[in-house]
């Protein structure tokens, strides 16, 4: 049955305990209205860091107020309570407490992101200004000199060379770091050629300059579209996992697998997730190994993203698991 709407204004509290006209019309109004099931107070009294429901029984009369006659004190208004109801407001309770948790874990996920990236631009200056810096200013001394040189009427053909070849190298190293730079940037030929072909050109780097460590690859036809930011990240997990193997394992074999994968239990997004795995047979990690700029920045980047890191090291090596949301914006 649907109850009237009815307007009852805040009045005073001592309303109750006066022979006035409001008084005797909204007892009347009680006694004219149907019973409810339930009564539902929503109050802005009560403070609690995400919205709340209270589930007490039977709740207690509180009096909020100070300086009003002691017989209204003495007053109390006995709920009954609905514990059909209040179970209901249990889980209710719980679920905005998680909603809550989560909103937390997001706001901390992208300070932290933030932070990495700063951190990460604090590292391009440093190697634009630490590595650079030199490089530069040789390159303007073999030229100064180049042009002293050009000022004599008979420039000897020796020095000449000595400081063209100066500068040679000092272009060869210049173009090095800036490929360096650009990589940490953006993979280069990513979005060109796409992850398969950006991926195969990486492991093959690798092979060439470590021509001693296998590197086994599969990565399953049935993987399908991925999305950039998918691709972005599968190809940093599968960067920063060999680069740690290279620099820290001493590995022999390494192998690394992309495969499509079902969601994590609890998701409800719908999307699709693809199951990045790199594991070598070298000697694990050791006992007082710390996470670095590395596996965390990994970790924050796919817990951003809705994905998961696990890295596990035993007996026969490291393996890293990466659990990448496709089709993520
Ligand atoms: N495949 C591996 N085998 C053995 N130890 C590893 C392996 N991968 C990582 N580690 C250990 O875990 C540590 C943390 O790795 P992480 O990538 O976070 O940092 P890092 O490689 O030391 O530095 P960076 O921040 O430049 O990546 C490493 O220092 C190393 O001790
Ligand atoms: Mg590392």
């Amino acid at each position: 049955m649907s109850m009237p709407t009815i307007f009852v204004s805040h009045g005073s509290p001592t309303l109750i305990l006066e022979d006035v006209p409001a008084r005797a019309f909204l007892a009347s109004l009680g006694r004219q209205l149907p019973r409810p099931k339930a009564i539902v107070a929503v109050s802005a009294h009560w403070d609690t860091d995400v919205p709340a429901v209270s589930t007490a029984h039977k709740p207690a009369t509180i009096h909020d107020f100070y300086g009003f006659p002691e017989a209204l004190y003495r007053l109390r208004y006995e709920a009954p309570g609905a514990p059909e109801l209040a179970a209901l407001c249990t889980r209710l309770n719980h679920l905005a407490m998680t909603l809550g948790e989560a909103v937390e874990e997001k706001r901390r996920l992208a300070a932290r992101a933030v932070s990495l990236q700063d951190i990460e631009r604090k590292e391009i200056a440093r190697e634009l200004h630490d590595e650079f810096g030199p490089y530069l200013f040789a390159l303007r001394a073999h030229v100064g000199a180049v042009m002293r040189l050009a000022e004599s009427p008979a420039p000897a053909a020796d020095a000449l060379r000595k400081h063209g070849n100066a500068i040679l190298e000092q272009v060869n190293e210049l173009q090095q770091l800036t490929r360096r730079i650009l990589e940490k940037l953006r993979p280069v030929g990513l979005a060109e050629l796409g992850l398969r072909e950006a991926l195969g050109a990486l492991l093959r780097l690798w092979n060439e300059s470590h021509p001693e460590v296998s590197i086994e690859t599969v990565i399953s036809p049935s993987l399908g579209e991925t999305g950039e930011t998918a691709d972005l990240t599968i190809y940093r997990v599968v960067q920063e996992a060999l680069t740690n193997v290279f620099r820290h394992a001493e590995a022999t074999e390494i192998n690394v697998s992309i495969a499509p994968a079902k969601p994590p239990s609890g998701s409800q997004d719908g999307c699709g997730y693809a199951l990045v795995r790199v594991c070598d047979n070298g000697r694990g990690f050791r006992p007082d190994h710390k996470f670095g700029l590395g596996l965390s920045g990994m970790r924050e980047r796919l817990l951003a993203l809705g994905g998961a890191l696990n890295v596990a090291s035993g007996e026969h090596g490291v393996t890293l698991e990466a659990m990448v949301p496709m089709g993520a914006p």
